[in-house]
């Protein structure tokens, strides 16, 4: 079977994504250097682990060791706010980190890159559901960095032939998820609701996401890898949920009522976000299975087990 390095393949999405290659036989290896992601997150029996950082040289040293046909990308700087508080160190990482990765495609004949992009990058788009050739308008360094690292993929499939498929993630949430990172929202208030915590609401609560269960993007990758075709797809449910709405459903998970505490909007944030998965649907053969409730339910059930917290839901 395919060999596939994962890099970023401890982290929340990325561990998911091992997990769903090593269910289908794919040989994997794991290339994370642990600042956000943990060696807990993945089996270490079934695939290999290279530590090091994407932008050292450890990066060549693992793959001409592992040797493989596809590099799933990722390890980024996935904070809106961090990107805005250090444009440098997001734009290292994002963009010179890319660039690393396609240096290596070349060096080693890797035959295709999958890339973890961002709704980030559309903005706030004028038209929802956002279609994936919408104008890109970023607000944030993050959502920018996404999307200079797409443009050299391209030009890496144009110059050196390196084929890619770009996944435009919307708000992923799941088992695993660092209640720190991009799009945290269901891990900060689950784990608020757990600790009986009142949860905090940016703005008016009035802002919408399009939540995606990290099963259905890591199926989206598997995919990826099936296609031969190069190209660029939002990976979402194409519906959308306010945070005020989101704070009720969660809510009504416990019998412990907080009213929410609302504090000003942050920079950065996207007022409304739906992206439209038709395209993905039809090119990728893929289409989200869980609904927010059902995956809801899991992210839930999965932290009560990991507070030793036998709660029923
Ligand atoms: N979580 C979301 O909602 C979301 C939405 C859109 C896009 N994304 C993208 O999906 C990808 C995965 O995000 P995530 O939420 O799983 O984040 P995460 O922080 O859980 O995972 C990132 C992983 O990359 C590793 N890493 C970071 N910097 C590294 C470096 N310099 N060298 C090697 N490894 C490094 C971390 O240790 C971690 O294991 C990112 O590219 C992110 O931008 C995430």
């Amino acid at each position: 079977m395919s060999r596939v390095l994962v890099t970023g393949g401890c982290g929340f999405i990325g561990s998911h994504i091992v997990d769903t290659l090593l269910k289908n036989q794919y040989q994997v290896a794991v290339f994370d250097n642990l600042s956000t992601g943990s060696i807990q997150n993945i089996n270490k029996d079934k695939a290999e682990f290279f530590f090091g950082d994407i932008l050292s040289k450890d990066l060549e040293t693992a793959v001409a060791l592992f040797k493989p046909e596809y590099i799933i990308h990722e390890a980024a700087q996935t904070s809106v706010n961090r990107s805005i508080n250090n444009i440098h160190f997001d734009a290292e990482l994002n963009i010179m980190g890319t660039i690393n990765i396609i240096n290596i495609c070349i060096k080693y004949s890797i035959k295709k890159v999958i890339f973890a992009s961002s709704a980030a990058v559309y903005g706030n788009s004028k038209q929802i559901p956002v279609p994936v050739n919408s104008a890109i308008l970023p607000n944030s360094p993050y959502g920018l960095s996404k999307y200079t690292a797409e443009e050299y993929l391209k030009l890496a499939k144009d110059l050196y032939g390196i084929d890619y498929t770009i996944l435009r993630y919307s708000n992923v949430y799941g088992p695993r998820q660092n209640a720190l990172g991009e799009g945290g929202v269901i891990s900060i208030f689950l784990n608020n609701l757990i600790s009986n915590l009142r949860q905090k609401i940016y703005g008016d609560g009035n802002q919408t996401r399009d939540f995606i269960f990290v099963k259905d993007v890591s199926y989206a990758n598997l995919k990826a890898l099936e296609v031969d075709e190069c190209g660029v797809f939002n990976i979402s449910t194409s519906t959308s949920t306010s945070i005020n709405q989101l704070f009720n459903i969660i809510n009504g998970l416990s019998s412990h009522i907080f009213p929410p505490i609302y504090e000003p909007a942050r920079d950065g944030d996207i007022r409304e976000s739906q992206l439209c998965n038709k395209e993905s649907m039809k090119c990728l053969n893929w289409k989200p299975l869980y609904s927010l409730e059902e995956g809801l339910e899991l992210t839930y059930r999965y932290l009560c087990e990991q507070n030793n917290s036998l709660k029923v839901f």
